[in-house]
C-alpha cells in the first residue's frame, strides 16, 4: 500500500487535524498527517502527551479492522525489529523497552475509518519513565520509521496470526498488573491470556475476568 503523508512542522494534534480530513472527505485509508512536535497532544483517558521536536507524531488513516489496537501495537513493534530494535507491548499496546515507554498508541474511530496515532520518543524521551531510540542506540529516521509503521498497518493478517505474534511480544503475560477502568474500577490479578476478542484475561481472588479496556499497570512483586 502506497502511503499519503500529510507533513506539518507544527499542529495542536495530529488526531485532530486527520479527523478533520477524514470528515471533509480529503483522507482515506493509506493516509497519514504526520508532525514534527504537536502543541496539544493527546493519549489514552484524555491524558496529555508531550510531544517536542524529536518525537514521531503521527495519525494513520486505516479501515476499521477487527482487533485493530492488537494490529496497531504489532505494526509498531514489528516496524522497529525491522531496525533491530527488540521492543515489547504492554496490553493493549504501550511499546516498551525495559518496561520503559518507547511509543504509546491512541485509536479513535471517524465515519468508517479508525485513526491510529502513534508518538514515538525517538531522540529523547520527556518523561523518566520513558525512553528514546536514541538510547538503544536505534539512528533510524522518523520519516523511514513513519514509512515502516504505515507498510506494517497497510498488511493486514488473519485474526488468529495477528493474536499468536501478540501473545508473544506481550510482555503483560504472566505479570501481576492493575488495571484501572474508565469507570473508575481498579482491578488487580495476574495476567493468564489474551482471548480471540482482545481482551486482558486476568486471574483474581474472584475467578477470572476478562478486561475489555482500561490503564494496564505492570506491579512489581
Ligand atoms: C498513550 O499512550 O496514551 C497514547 C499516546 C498517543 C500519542 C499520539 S502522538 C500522534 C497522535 N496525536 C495525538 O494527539 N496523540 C497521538
Amino acid at each position: 500500500m502506497s502511503l499519503v503523508v500529510r507533513r506539518h512542522s507544527s499542529l495542536a494534534s495530529t488526531q485532530d487535524v486527520t479527523r478533520r480530513l477524514v470528515q471533509a472527505g480529503e483522507a482515506k485509508p493509506g493516509c497519514v498527517v504526520v508532525a514534527d512536535e504537536q502543541t496539544e497532544g493527546r493519549g489514552r483517558f484524555g491524558r496529555t502527551w508531550l510531544s517536542p521536536v524529536g518525537g514521531l507524531y503521527a495519525t494513520y488513516v486505516v479501515d476499521p479492522h477487527s482487533l485493530i489496537s492488537l494490529r496497531a501495537g504489532m505494526a509498531a513493534t514489528r516496524a522497529l525489529a525491522a531496525y533491530g530494535v527488540q521492543a515489547d507491548l504492554k496490553w493493549p499496546n504501550d511499546v516498551l523497552i525495559a518496561d520503559r515507554k518507547l511509543a504509546g498508541i491512541l485509536i479513535e474511530t471517524v465515519a468508517d475509518a479508525a485513526l491510529v496515532g502513534i508518538g514515538l520518543n525517538v531522540t529523547g524521551a520527556p518523561l523518566e519513565t520513558a525512553i528514546c531510540l536514541r538510547e538503544v542506540g536505534c539512528g533510524a529516521r522518523r520519516g523511514e520509521l513513519m514509512v515502516a509503521i504505515g507498510e506494517e498497518l497497510g498488511s493486514v493478517r488473519p485474526d488468529g496470526e495477528i493474536l499468536d505474534a501478540y501473545r508473544e511480544r506481550l510482555s503483560t503475560l504472566g505479570r501481576t498488573v492493575r488495571v484501572s477502568m474508565e469507570d473508575g474500577t481498579v482491578i488487580e490479578g495476574t495476567a493468564v491470556d489474551i482471548d480471540e476478542a482482545g481482551r486482558l484475561l486476568l486471574e483474581t481472588p474472584y475467578g477470572c475476568r476478562p478486561i475489555a479496556s482500561g490503564e494496564c499497570m505492570h506491579l512489581v512483586v
